[in-house]
């Protein structure tokens, strides 16, 4: 077998000692399970990266802002395992349980200000706090020496890198593209619970990112290419707009023009849905 899975921090860390003592690199691909081809991209970046390469399946419940959206995420852990063997490589599964990561009496919490506020952090109060503390904690479990994340997760990816550098944590983190369906749809494990008629209308999501941006690049207020980007997606048929917004790529800081390297990010509901997105925006002239 060349997935072998550990549930238990201690293991993990016996594990990989013996790995560096045998001087060999070791990245992790932090995840919540129910892994798809974009999972599976950063997978390969890592295999491409290291010669050691641990996937964590751990569905964080202090990321998630209500029970019910936690009781409703997919736990599929033997089609995960089945799809990482499907790579090929050999690979460790780090699985543990709630108690192994947060036992009886468990009271730190890791809190990123700036680039953690705003954007998803606004319409998901805590989110991020519970997203800063459990990626701490994985990176200091696996030791590893790199973290693969989507930008698909453009906000969470610059709240790790915060933490990251904050913390001193001796760890590359390393930014993976995000992987679409020939539609344009950012792969999602949210994807799967929209409608047919859903279905076919979220990928409106994307074509009005990459409309606004080019326009944003050719130097347009955002202002303008905002609230366009907003009518042509509630026009194809999503329910709300909870942002939608041009930031700066580096810190997140909120833009009018796209005057140095930015991104465009949006989170809109669709069939109750949430979705998130962002896209490049290169610099204007
Ligand atoms: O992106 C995710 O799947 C999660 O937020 C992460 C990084 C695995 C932390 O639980």
């Amino acid at each position: 077998m060349s997935v072998r899975i550990v549930r238990t921090v201690a293991e993990l860390r016996a594990l990989v000692a013996g790995w560096k003592e045998e001087g060999e690199r070791v990245a992790v691909v932090p995840t919540m399970g129910a892994l798809h081809e974009g999972h599976l991209s950063l997978v390969r970046e890592a295999m491409a990266r290291a010669g050691r390469v641990i996937v964590t399946l751990f569905v964080n419940p202090k990321q998630f802002n209500s029970a019910a959206d936690l009781a409703a995420y997919p736990r599929t852990e033997v089609s995960d395992a089945a799809r990482l063997e499907s790579l090929g490589g050999t690979m460790v599964l780090f699985a543990p349980d709630g108690d192994e990561m947060y036992p009886p009496g468990f009271s730190t919490g890791v809190t990123v200000t700036g680039v953690g506020e705003g954007l998803c952090g606004a319409g998901r109060p805590g989110h991020f706090d519970g997203v800063a503390t459990v990626v701490t904690k994985l990176l200091l479990i696996s030791g590893a020496d790199a973290a693969m994340f989507g930008e698909k997760d453009y906000q969470q990816l610059q709240v790790v890198r915060r933490v990251a550098q904050d913390l001193n944590l001796p760890v590359e983190i390393v930014p993976c593209a995000t992987v679409r369906e020939a539609d344009g749809l950012a792969l999602s494990s949210r994807n799967v619970r929209l409608s047919e008629a859903g279905r076919a209308c979220a990928p409106a999501l994307a074509r009005a990112l990459n409309t606004a941006a080019g326009r944003l690049s050719a130097g347009a207020p955002a202002s303008g290419e905002i609230a366009a980007a907003t009518r042509a997606i509630l026009a194809a048929g999503f329910e709300r707009v909870e942002y939608l917004e041009l930031r700066s790529a580096a810190d997140l800081a909120p833009l009018d023009t796209a005057d140095r390297p930015a991104r465009l990010l949006v989170a809109a509901w669709l069939d109750g849905v949430r979705l998130i997105d962002n896209v490049e925006v290169r610099a204007a002239g």
